[in-house]
């Protein structure tokens, strides 16, 4: 059980966002793993559904990876390559005497299929990409694959997929199933329709697509229909996540000792997550997006020798917004060296955008809570290094949101800020934890004494503007 448990958690931790199709895939390894798989057909037949970039190929890398230690682990079939039917005849090699007949080997042998297999695991993936490319002849030469687990080669020979598992991808119906999810066209009001509905509405409309382009034979034989869901802002972010440790780990593991760590703050994962996904092509682009934008960058730099051994490279977004800006991390800012992230939690939206601004502009990352538990909700995500709340908060005292902050992320440092004295309790309760507390109205110079103070010990700049905020 303990194997297939991990099996499932390292599937969910390279395909995101796609729980009911690594639930339907386990079993089916798990059947094979024990050995219970049927004779004379393959150990699964899958087709899997749903647009572009949402993790159909990247399903089948994933467990080729979670098998056999590589993505390439895998016989693939690029069935753009076969759009006609003369090229289909490569997939089976032609029959002696023909044309070709010695030079064509064929794409589909039992030798490539053992190839794609190891020692700890005989199970062979094959992977028929984007089948709706392919000629029709392609599924016809698939039906006594699917059905018996043969399949004759030109040269008559016969190719067991006994031990495969044979995955089909397609994207038909997923202009279909996009336009069911969003009236308004838009990647992110996709996610505006309950996913409950969801699912059931982008399984049919995906069948009926399906049914439309093959042959009930065909269909038949599939044993599991499963359909991609597009994408929610939760999976993308989880996505660049992902490429930023990956590329982490990539450092440490080429340079060694001259091995550094590179910060990206939220700000710039989301900026990498917006500019590399889109309705048309999924989370396709994010990857390269990531590369473009940051691995490449980062690679220049470390040719140039800007980059000394054990430094931290930290990442933030150009004025302009077109690009990343990188730099080697000064000392002395909070926490190591993180672009510092400042919560400020206030209902008089006025004074939260002063504040935001100033704060902007001296390179903190600010983000805004309008309530206590909106703050409590972005702090456990955001994990701010300081937070500035207002005493009296639409939903409760601002003391208290610091003194829970204080205790559930010990390290944070707030300042309150305040219209009138504090209770005596709040008082005692703001010097017990070291709360600053700011008494309004205060001075901008002031005010960031008190921030640089008890936030950290970068520099803020000049402030001598002694602009009066109420
Ligand atoms: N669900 C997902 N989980 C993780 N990465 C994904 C997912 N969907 C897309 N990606 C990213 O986008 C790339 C392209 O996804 P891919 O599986 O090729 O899309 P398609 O559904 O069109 O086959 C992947 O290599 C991966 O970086
Ligand atoms: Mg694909």
């Amino acid at each position: 059980m303990a194997q297939t448990d991990s099996l499932a958690s390292v599937l969910a931790s390279k395909v995101v966002g796609q729980p009911n199709v690594i639930e339907a895939l386990v079993p089916c390894v798990e059947m094979f793993q024990a050995g219970l798989s049927p004779d004379n057909r393959p150990v699964g037949v899958y087709l899997l559904l749903g647009p572009t970039g949402t993790g159909k190929t990247r399903t089948v890398e994933a467990l080729a990876e979670a098998l056999h230690g590589s993505s390439k682990s895998m016989l693939k079939i690029d069935c753009g390559e076969y759009q006609m039917e003369h090229e289909v005849a490569k997939l089976i090699g032609a029959p002696p005497g023909y044309l070709g007949h010695r030079e064509t080997q064929p794409a589909l042998t039992q030798q490539k299929l053992t190839a794609v297999t190891t020692e700890k695991c005989g199970l062979s993936l094959v992977l028929f990409d984007e089948i709706e490319k392919a000629a029709p002849s392609m599924s016809r030469i698939m039906l006594g694959l699917l059905d018996r687990g043969i399949l004759k080669l030109g040269d008559n020979t016969a190719v067991s997929f006994e031990k495969t598992i044979i995955f089909m991808t397609s994207n038909l119906g997923a202009r279909e199933m996009m336009r069911e999810l969003t009236p308004t066209v838009g990647f992110q009001s996709a996610m505006a329709v309950e996913p409950d509905d969801a699912v059931g509405k982008l399984e049919r409309v995906a069948m009926s697509a399906v049914k439309r382009k093959f042959s009930p034979e065909f269909v038949n034989r599939i044993d599991h229909v499963l359909t991609y869901q597009p994408l929610d802002a939760a999976s993308l972010s989880a996505i660049v996540d992902h490429e930023v440790t990956r590329l982490q780990r990539h450092i440490v593991e080429r340079l060694g000792s001259r091995a550094f760590s590179v910060d990206v703050p939220y700000a710039v994962r989301q900026w990498l997550m917006e500019k590399g996904t889109s309705v048309e092509y999924g989370a396709r682009e994010l990857k390269r997006t990531v590369h473009r934008f940051l691995t490449q960058p980062l690679g220049t730099m470390v040719a140039r020798g800007e980059v000394p051994p054990a430094c931290c490279v930290l990442v933030g977004i150009q004025k302009d917004k077109a690009a990343l800006a990188l730099g080697v991390a000064k000392a002395g800012m909070p926490r190591g060296c993180s672009q510092p992230t400042l919560l400020l939690v206030d209902g008089n939206g006025e004074l939260a955008r002063f504040i935001e601004r100033m704060m902007a502009a001296e390179g903190w990352d600010v983000v805004v809570a309008a309530t206590a538990s909106e703050a409590r909700r972005m702090a456990a995500k955001r994990k701010p290094h300081g937070v500035m709340m207002d005493a009296e908060l639409p939903d409760g005292r601002g003391v208290n949101l610091a003194v829970q902050l204080g205790e559930s992320m010990p390290g944070t440092r707030s300042v309150v800020m305040t219209e009138e004295a504090l209770p005596l309790e709040e008082n005692m309760a703001c010097a017990r934890l070291g709360v600053a507390v700011l008494q309004k109205p205060f001075l901008v110079k002031e005010a960031l004494g008190v921030i640089r103070a008890q936030l950290g010990r970068r520099s803020l700049g000049r402030m001598d503007a002694p602009l009066k905020v109420a």
